[in-house]
């Protein structure tokens, strides 16, 4: 739980880290996330207290030393952070948003994903309410789980994608088309391995989302950011694999014959 105080006239946010209570739900997730090798999916420990506490501190110094937008630590105390004011809920400045703003956000909240993934971080829970935008800069909050604990860096990496596009889905309910335009130039700079989990992860839930897009809304966030993430990785991997061809054919690449 965070709500906001004023210290010295600043703004910034009590964080207090409550007893764990989603055991059931956790091992619900690491079952189902097993028994499919949905690997990219699965639950970090969830932990209460000072343990979360602890966890939060430190990935908000790894990512502050990876130059990520990320909240100061200003205080501590049992079972809670004082952290500095990161902005606005990205959330909220994605639902008062008209199209064109809400796409230049999710592309400046893609862009802030990638460049933090090429400095070497992750995130674990990238959705709009735990990212923040104050006018100028995305910035990234909420880091009580490390999926470092369950998983490697490129599935973390993965995963971070797989959770951004199923929290901005929703905002492309009647434009999917465009929120996979946007993911495909995102994923498209991504190191293959990651893109090869996201594949794999997105591949696996494909016969999910169609029975999803059927249902109602949030079921169909849920399908559309699986099918539109699955469609933006696979064209990348298309895309490599002409290249490929096309250079293994001739040792030329005609493809690029456009542009040169
Ligand atoms: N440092 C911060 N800067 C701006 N907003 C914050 C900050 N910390 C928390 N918030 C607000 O409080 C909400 C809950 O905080 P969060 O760290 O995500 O905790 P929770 O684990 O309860 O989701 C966020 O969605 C955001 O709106
Ligand atoms: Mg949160």
């Amino acid at each position: 739980m965070a709500e906001p105080i004023v210290i010295d006239g600043q703004r910034a946010w009590l964080k207090q880290y409550g007893d764990s209570s989603r055991a059931l739900t956790l091992g619900v997730l690491a079952f189902v996330s097993r028994r499919f090798h949905l690997d990219a999916l699965r639950p970090p420990p969830h932990r209460g207290g000072d343990a979360a506490r602890d966890v939060e501190a430190r990935r908000l110094a790894e990512l502050h030393s990876q130059d990520v937008n990320v909240p100061q630590v200003i205080g501590q105390g049992r079972a809670a952070l004082v952290l500095s004011d990161n902005g606005r809920s990205l959330a909220a400045c994605l639902g008062e948003a008209d199209d064109a703003g809400r796409d230049a956000l999710v592309s400046l909240a893609m862009a802030a994903i990638a460049r933090a993934h090429r400095n070497g971080a992750y995130f674990g829970q990238p959705w709009p309410r735990n990212m923040t935008y104050d006018g100028h800069a995305i910035g990234f909050i909420d880091f009580e789980e490390d999926p470092l604990e369950v998983m490697d860096l490129e599935q973390a990496q993965a995963r971070d994608w797989l959770m951004f596009g199923y929290g901005v889905a929703k905002y492309y309910d009647d434009r999917p088309d465009v929120l996979q335009r946007l993911m495909s130039a995102a994923l498209g700079e991504e190191r293959a391995p990651v893109r090869a989990h996201a594949q794999a992860v997105t591949g696996r839930l494909q016969g999910l989302a169609r029975v999803g897009l059927r249902m109602g809304r949030s079921a169909r966030a849920l399908a559309h950011s699986i099918l539109v993430i699955h469609a933006a990785v696979s064209l990348g991997v298309l895309l490599v694999a002409v290249i490929c061809v096309d250079w293994f054919m001739d040792g030329h690449l005609d493809i690029l014959d456009p542009f040169v």
